[in-house]
């Protein structure tokens, strides 16, 4: 089945309401310092959010740079975000509307997996000047041995994810768009799986799927991610990547 943007838009869409509490990573402290801590804004800097939902990751950028512009394709996410930006535009992240090397940081979490890949990622680098850093965050599979369980699960919770990733896989795409000095994190979310399940555009049918997924995953799915079971409540202990990486060239000298 092919996945279209207006997929993408319409399950954000019913989420739109509800989506800043629809996970505990979402408004997680510390996964936003170490986007922070990889990013390192500074004052002088233009900041593009890919991607940038109801606006999460742009207000952890809000105040501390000098241009904030985020980009999404869901009007009901997006509108949510823009009294964070200077500038919103309602766009797709593959055909972005900006000059080549516009801006000193392009981040974007929790976006890719749902884009035209390498193509979004060719465009961030693009719009990025040299010099500057791309840093995107996904969530992964811990390695192989949970792969094909956690990607079930991740599929049955939104249907219209289109890319699943290992640790490796962001850090691949930024040096295959053109990035050097490539570097991550990880950070490892707690997320009620009921919670997490409940995001307001799935059924039932779907939420129960993922509970039986748990309820037979395999031993080795179970110790990656430290699953734990209460009164037939899950527990899951998800993987985080964040990866940066810097455009090279020509650095322009400060004006
Ligand atoms: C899981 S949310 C992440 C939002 C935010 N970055 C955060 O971390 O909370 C995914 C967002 O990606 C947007 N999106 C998906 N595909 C896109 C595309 N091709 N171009 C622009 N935005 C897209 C969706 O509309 C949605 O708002």
């Amino acid at each position: 089945m092919t996945i279209s943007r207006k997929d993408v838009a319409d399950h954000f869409g019913l989420r739109a309401p509800t989506y800043d509490n629809s996970s505990s990573w979402c408004t997680d402290t510390d996964l936003g310092e170490l986007l922070l801590d990889l990013a390192r804004p500074g004052p002088q800097d233009r900041v593009l959010d890919v991607a940038c939902g109801t606006g999460l990751v742009s207000r952890l950028f809000t105040g501390r740079v000098a241009e904030l512009v985020g980009v999404d394709l869901t009007e009901g996410m997006a509108e949510q975000a823009r009294p964070y930006l200077d500038r919103l535009v309602l766009t797709a992240a593959e055909d972005l509307p900006f000059e080549d090397d516009t801006f000193d940081i392009v981040v974007c979490r929790q976006g890719i997996q749902f884009m035209d890949l390498p193509a979004a990622v060719e465009e961030m680098v693009r719009v990025v000047r040299p010099g500057g850093r791309v840093v995107v965050v996904n969530l992964c599979a811990y390695d192989e041995r949970d792969s094909e369980e956690y990607f079930e699960i991740l599929r049955l919770r939104n249907p219209v994810r289109r890319h699943f990733f290992l640790p490796s896989g962001l850090e691949e795409l930024l040096a295959k768009a053109g990035c050097e000095q490539t570097r991550t994190r990880s950070y490892v979310s707690v997320e009620d799986v009921d919670v997490w399940s409940d995001n307001g555009a799935i059924e039932e049918e779907r939420r129960e799927a993922i509970r039986e997924v748990y309820r037979r995953a395999s031993p080795e799915f179970r110790a990656l991610h430290a699953v734990q079971e209460a009164d037939g409540r899950f527990t899951d202990h998800m993987l985080f990547v964040l990866a940066a990486g810097t455009k090279p060239g020509p650095v322009a000298p400060a004006q």
